[in-house]
């Protein structure tokens, strides 16, 4: 695999020294910073906007330079918003299908706001759903828990999906050249990370598996001497 890319959840983080702890987990290794945002409608839970992104902002830096915001936007409904984290300095942003009337028109106002675009699946959210926008979305988010928490089980029949959509993807690599961001999201630990890798993913959230940890390093490299 190309260099793996880890993206700790701060779902999981202490939110009352969430800069720090934006800082320590990229001190510790992590490349990514995935940013979980819930409104309590298309998902039971409520957590954090623009303001926040725009806090943590300045601390995640990586070797000198801004290290990628990773939005997961678990909302509904979701363009109204986009602007304002792309203001707030997210670099990618994801949504839900189900959670947009008009799945194109969202993924070109992300793109038109300067930010990566990402499209994420539920467990039981199907692929096809991907068919008509491979080239406007440069990161497919696959949900291996149903979103909303932090800390449950990884969906074992997300390891199939990951290979379908994997294959799906590397066919569009080699028509059309571009390479599409594959990252996986939910139960991600040291011991099935390396089954999840195999399976086809190349970006990796993990929130409790880092986080509930005293030391962030030592899951982190655990995590990559997994993936080998
Ligand atoms: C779930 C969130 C995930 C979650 C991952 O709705 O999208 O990012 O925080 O947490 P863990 O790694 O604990 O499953
Ligand atoms: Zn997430």
């Amino acid at each position: 695999m190309k260099s793996p890319i880890i993206a700790p959840s701060i779902l999981s983080a202490d939110f009352a020294r969430l800069g720090e702890e934006v800082k320590s987990v990229l001190s510790a290794g992590a490349d990514w910073i995935h940013f979980d945002v819930m409104d309590n409608h298309y998902v039971p839970n409520l957590t954090v906007g623009p303001l926040v992104c725009e806090a943590i902002r300045p601390h995640a830096m990586k070797d000198g330079k801004p290290a990628v915001i990773d939005v997961h936007l678990m909302i509904e409904p979701v363009d109204r918003i986009i602007p304002d984290f792309a203001k707030a300095g997210a670099n990618v942003i994801s949504f839900h299908p189900e959670a947009s009337a008009h799945i194109d028109r969202t993924l070109g106002l992300i793109r038109d706001s300067g930010c990566m675009a990402g499209l994420v699946l539920n467990p039981a959210t199907p692929i096809h759903h991907l068919d008509h926008v491979m080239d406007k979305i440069d990161l497919v988010l696959l949900m291996s828990v149903n979103p909303g928490f932090g800390g449950q089980s990884f969906i074992p029949s997300t390891l199939d999906k990951l290979k379908l959509v994997r294959a799906k993807l590397d066919a569009y690599e080699k028509q059309s050249g571009k390479k599409i961001h594959l990252e996986v999201d939910g139960g991600v630990k040291v011991d099935n990370i390396a089954a999840i890798g195999q399976a086809g993913a190349d970006t990796f959230v993990a929130g409790s598996a880092i986080f509930s940890k005293p030391d962030y390093a030592a899951v982190i490299t655990a995590m990559r001497n997994a993936l080998g």
